[in-house]
């Protein structure tokens, strides 16, 4: 099986780019985020704050998640549930960042993420895919672009929708990249292995066909 990790901030275009990577190249496509967002809304939709680390462990003593794919797109299965349209309000974007940082937490999505790409090829998209979950992966991506940018970017996808500013959204994303990159357990890094890719000044089509291309080449040398 050939692994493709591609590890990154909150914003820098990660999914959408592994999405169409995996569309074109016929890879499945695991976004691991939506993991860590589902033991969120689990926990907030019990009244269970993301920030009580001891009520969020005991919530995953029976709690079973599950990856399922329909036409190609990947849904998040909690306890029989899919709750796939409901983990992506900002309340649950913040959850999630809070209960990555529990170790339980990771411990328990742990071997989900090692079984699809034990099975699989993937492209897998996270924080620590590089680093933790998938070490021996044969190629390693980190995608990156400045805070500035991300905001941006997310903002025009919101398109206003929600009344949010761009402000508050570049507020938010640069709390996430401190929780995430300082927490003790598995911090948001680059693998030593990595390439880094800066889309700062990039399009989201150059972007694709760069690693499409390092894809190619990555194949090319597991023949
Ligand atoms: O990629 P995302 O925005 O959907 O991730 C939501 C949160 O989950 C993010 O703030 C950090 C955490 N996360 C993580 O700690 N490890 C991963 N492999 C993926 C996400």
């Amino acid at each position: 099986m050939i692994n493709v990790a591609i590890d990154g901030p909150a914003g820098a275009g990660k999914s959408s780019i592994a999405k169409a990577v995996a569309r074109d190249t016929g890879y499945i496509y695991t976004d691991t985020g939506a993991l860590y967002r589902a033991v969120a809304y689990h926990a907030l939709s019990r009244n269970i704050s993301p920030d009580d680390s001891k009520a969020v462990t005991e919530l995953l003593d029976g709690l079973e998640i599950k990856l399922e794919y329909r036409d190609g797109q990947q849904r998040v299965i909690a306890d029989g549930k899919d709750v796939s349209d409901f983990i992506r309000t900002p309340e649950v974007s913040m959850g999630a960042s809070k209960v990555s940082a529990v170790p339980e937490v990771r411990a328990f999505l742990f071997d989900l993420q090692k079984k699809m790409a034990a099975e699989n090829n993937v492209i897998m998209d996270g924080r620590d895919i590089g680093t933790v979950v998938l070490p021996d992966a044969q190629l390693k991506i980190f995608l990156t672009a400045s805070a500035e940018e991300r905001a941006r970017r997310r903002f025009a996808e919101l398109n206003n929708k929600e009344g949010i500013s761009f402000e508050s959204i570049l507020a938010d994303i640069i709390k996430r990249d401190e929780n995430d990159m300082n927490r003790p357990v598995s911090p948001l890094k680059q693998a030593e292995d990595a390439v880094l890719v800066d889309t700062t000044e990039m399009t989201i089509d150059e972007v694709i066909t760069l690693i499409k291309k390092m894809i190619k080449e990555t194949e090319e040398k597991e023949k």
